[in-house]
């Protein structure tokens, strides 16, 4: 079964609340927040505060990507606020085993995201401890990019290295997915997908949602 997991990038702010709101209602599996600082990519987002105020209006998981350096420093806040999941960048910070320890500890979901320049060699140690990887299929920092079909092979790789090891870390992958890249994420082995541009720049975003999830189902 594969999950769909609007990102609230591409919501209106000023009706946040009422976004989620149809989200839900149209069938999301997951509300995916997009974390950005300004450092580790060149534009600034939602904080804790923006995940509690999501969190008072849904009871669907809610999925934080942290594109953040030092994520260290601002983990637990994110916690206190309700996330249920949270994803860490490989490339963000020296101590990544760790950190993914950390939220687990706190009975929070780890996974570790890689960059498209990234490969899945450098996170291999930390597969058999986390619940996710998150593959960036575009550059971080903004929705609306291109897919970058050459993330299909890593995808593959990784979907290889869990049935080769018996793992059971779900595949995410984030950027660029519509209609068409959906399914060729999913025919390599990928279980979650982000979506921003595409649900909410369509007509219906809820009936979007419905045919997304039709895909991958
Ligand atoms: C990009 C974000 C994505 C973004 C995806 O840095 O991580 O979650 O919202 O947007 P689309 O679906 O428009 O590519
Ligand atoms: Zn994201």
């Amino acid at each position: 079964m594969g999950k769909i997991a609007p990102s609230i990038l591409s919501a209106d702010i000023g009706t946040l609340a009422e976004d989620i709101k149809m989200l839900d209602e149209g069938g999301a599996d997951w509300i995916h927040v997009d974390v950005m600082d300004g450092h580790f990519v060149p534009n600034l987002t939602f904080g804790p505060n923006v995940v509690a105020a999501a969190k008072a209006v849904t009871d669907l998981p809610l999925d934080v990507h942290l594109m953040v350096e030092e994520p260290e420093k601002m983990i637990n806040g994110f916690i206190e606020a309700g996330a249920t999941a949270i994803t860490v960048h490989a490339e963000a910070t020296k101590n990544i085993h760790q950190v993914m320890q950390h939220i687990r500890s706190q009975n929070v979901s780890p996974g570790v995201v890689i960059n498209p320049g990234t490969p899945v060699s450098f996170i291999e140690p930390v597969l058999s401890i986390i619940d996710m990887v998150l593959v960036m299929t575009v550059n971080p920092g903004f929705g609306g990019q291109a897919f970058i079909p050459e993330m299909l092979t890593k995808i593959k790789e990784l979907d290889q290295y869990r049935s080769d090891h018996d793992l059971q870390f779900l595949i995410e992958v984030d950027g660029g997915i519509n209609e068409e890249t959906i399914q060729l994420c999913h025919d390599a082995g990928a279980d979650v997908f982000v979506a921003g541009s595409n649900i909410f720049g369509a007509p219906s975003p809820a009936d979007q949602i419905t045919k997304l999830k039709k895909l991958v189902n």
